[in-house]
């Protein structure tokens, strides 16, 4: 299937038809303008300015201790370069969990600051209420169940969800929840893909999964992991389309060569 790379504005509604029209969302995280200049006229569908903006930008081990004010940066520089993807931005750790009116405070600034179009948040049956009041508002709500990174030391580490059929039925009922509350889309995040597919099969909203199998209305990947730039560490999940992180070395490695041999910059090179 071609991509359509024209200026069509993808919104809200257009990417709930996805699904209806049996069309997979590609969705890509960026954090910044170049980037999501390159990644919003590849043709993506929806671009998340992820909270994992932390580690892949901030050299941190986790996402816990990202800002609002980090946030709300990487968001205005993705937005300044974003003319045809719907822009979501994640809500940091503490944003939203206090109450669902700091939720509406903050939501409210990543659309009246920084431009997004939308906001992710994490969790279930606990953020439903927060789901409404910002949904009551106009601001689109996309969640985010599964491997919900910022919980990550209550759930022992970045492992696999809802292998056990407790939790499986948990995850089905929260993602009724959110569907219920008002999201629009729903983030699976390293579930089981049979899991992911009964969740998907249940909703009416699309899902987009990561590491949880290709039965998903879409899936989504950072950018920097499948490009092969960010290699701390490879999930098998993460299929890589370019080794860019090798190819940025050599070339580092090249110029370093060239200037310790005196080979650059040559005539032509200067003026
Ligand atoms: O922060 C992020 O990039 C995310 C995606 C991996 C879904 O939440």
């Amino acid at each position: 299937m071609s991509v359509s790379t024209g200026t069509k504005k993808i919104t809200v509604p257009a990417i709930i038809k996805m699904k209806g029209d049996g069309e997979k969302i590609a969705m890509l995280t960026a954090y910044d303008a170049l980037m999501a200049g390159i990644v919003d006229i590849s043709g993506v569908d929806i671009i998340l300015v992820g909270d994992s903006a932390g580690m892949v930008m901030g050299g941190r081990e986790n996402t816990l201790s990202v800002t609002m004010e980090e946030m709300l940066h990487y968001t205005r520089a993705v937005h300044s370069a974003v003319e045809r993807a719907l822009l979501v931005a994640d809500m940091p750790f503490l944003s939203y969990q206090i109450s669902p009116e700091q939720a509406l405070q903050n939501a409210g600034r990543f659309l009246q600051e920084a431009g997004a179009e939308a906001v992710k948040i994490e969790g279930g049956a606990p953020v439903a209420e927060t789901v409404r009041r910002l949904v009551s508002v106009g601001i689109p709500v996309m969640g985010h169940l599964g491997l919900t990174p910022q919980s990550m030391h209550q759930l022992g580490g970045y492992r696999v969800q809802g292998k056990l059929r407790e939790k499986a039925e948990e995850l089905l009922r929260d993602a009724l929840t959110l569907q219920e509350a008002g999201a629009f889309s729903l983030v699976l995040e390293k579930v089981p893909a049979t899991l992911a597919e009964e969740i998907s099969k249940a909703l009416k909203i699309p899902t987009i999964g990561i590491g949880a199998g290709r039965h998903c209305d879409g899936q989504v990947l950072v950018t920097h992991d499948m490009l092969g730039l960010f290699r701390k560490f490879r999930p098998k999940f993460v299929r890589r389309y370019a080794e860019l992180g090798d190819a940025m070395e050599r070339a580092v490695k090249n110029y370093i060569s060239d200037v310790k041999e005196n080979t650059f910059p040559d005539d032509s090179e200067s003026y």
